[in-house]
């Protein structure tokens, strides 16, 4: 299922943008930032199977569930057992967010490999989704920090509403840099800039980068762009373009956030592959076998599957 004349256009292409990086890594978070805005709470085995399709996919770094508060997110709940049904393949993470230490406290005893904070750029969102404010949640998650660091667990770095607040209408990327460097400077190895309700354009990503990249390396540095406006893969295109190699996504463009009316889902997954592809970058993922898992949690879910690659590709199949 390549695309057609993939090494010729690749090889154009990379010659055009120097700046491209060789490889990028897609952290999958449609188990997570995909179910987590699923109507119906969707039952354990499920969830352990499409984990598991996805790291057979070939997809190396995949959000499998949360550890926040399960009167928030029920969704969420049973995370535990989630884990504990995996059958961990040797090269991948399996990461879970953890809004505080009873988080990170349970997704310890779960074996997550990798935990992730979430902080927001915006005051409004940071009350809604997390009750309490930006700078309450910085200092809530030192103590993660610290017994991450002890424990030796990697931690990711959320910053929310990065191009636009539900609540506070346009972000300021000022804002962003100091919650995204804050996130940095308490040790978290990369930050994920999260687009969370999908209103960013090229535009504004070039802005934001901008700024963010005068400040930080492009290599502490992930996008995490909701698709609700049509948006995200040319977001991504700008974020590449800059040199950021970490790459959010989600299977078959599942999710939302809960917190975050009107916001769908990621970018999908497959229409991130594909584009890698068009652009000879390197990702490690089997497109074929991705939108298999990605077909399996839309028809659990009796949906159309939302990645524009998978129907098409599927559509040509026959
Ligand atoms: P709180 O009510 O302020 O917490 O919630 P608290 O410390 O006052 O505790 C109140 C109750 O919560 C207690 O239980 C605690 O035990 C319990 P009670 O005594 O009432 O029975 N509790 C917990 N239970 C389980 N696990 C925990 C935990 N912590 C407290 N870790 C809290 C604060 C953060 C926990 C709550 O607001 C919460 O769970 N929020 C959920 C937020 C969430 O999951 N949002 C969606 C993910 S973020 C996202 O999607 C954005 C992202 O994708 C990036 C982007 O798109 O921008 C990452
Ligand atoms: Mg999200």
């Amino acid at each position: 299922m390549a695309p057609p004349n993939c090494s010729t256009s690749s090889q154009r292409h990379r010659s055009v943008h120097h700046s491209l990086p060789d490889k990028v890594r897609i952290v999958e978070v449609g188990a997570r930032d995909g179910l987590q805005n699923e109507q119906a709470t969707v039952p354990v085995p499920v969830r352990i199977e499409l984990i598991q399709q996805l790291a057979d996919a070939g997809l190396s770094a995949i959000e499998a569930g949360s550890f926040v508060n399960p009167k928030w997110i029920p969704q969420m709940a049973a995370s535990e057992d989630v884990f504990a049904g995996l059958q961990k393949r040797p090269n991948t993470q399996y990461a879970a967010l953890t809004p505080n230490l009873q988080g990170f406290e349970r997704a310890l005893a779960a074996g997550a490999d990798e935990v992730a904070v979430f902080a927001a750029a915006s005051e409004a969102f940071s009350q809604k989704n997390i009750n309490c404010s930006i700078s309450e949640s910085l200092k809530r998650f030192e103590p993660v920090m610290i017994a991450a660091a002890k424990a030796g667990i990697p931690v990711r770095g959320y910053t929310s509403c990065v191009l636009g607040c539900p609540y506070e209408g346009e972000s300021d990327p000022q804002i962003v840099l100091q919650v995204t460097r804050a996130l940095l400077d308490m040790g978290c190895y990369e930050v994920s800039l999260g687009d969370t309700i999908g209103t960013g354009t090229a535009g504004s990503m070039t802005t934001l980068l901008e700024v963010l990249l005068a400040e930080l390396p492009a290599a502490s540095l992930a996008v995490h762009c909701h698709d609700t406006y049509g948006q995200a893969l040319a977001n991504i295109l700008v974020a590449l373009q800059l040199g950021i190699a970490t790459v959010d996504a989600s299977v078959a463009g599942l999710g939302g956030c809960p917190y975050a009316k009107g916001a769908t889902g990621n970018v999908a997954t497959e229409d991130v592959v594909y584009l890698l592809q068009g652009l000879g970058i390197d990702c490690g993922v089997d497109l074929e076998r991705l939108i298999a898992a990605g077909q399996f949690i839309s028809q659990h879910l009796q949906r159309s599957n939302q990645s524009r690659v998978a129907q098409a590709l599927l559509n040509r199949a026959g």
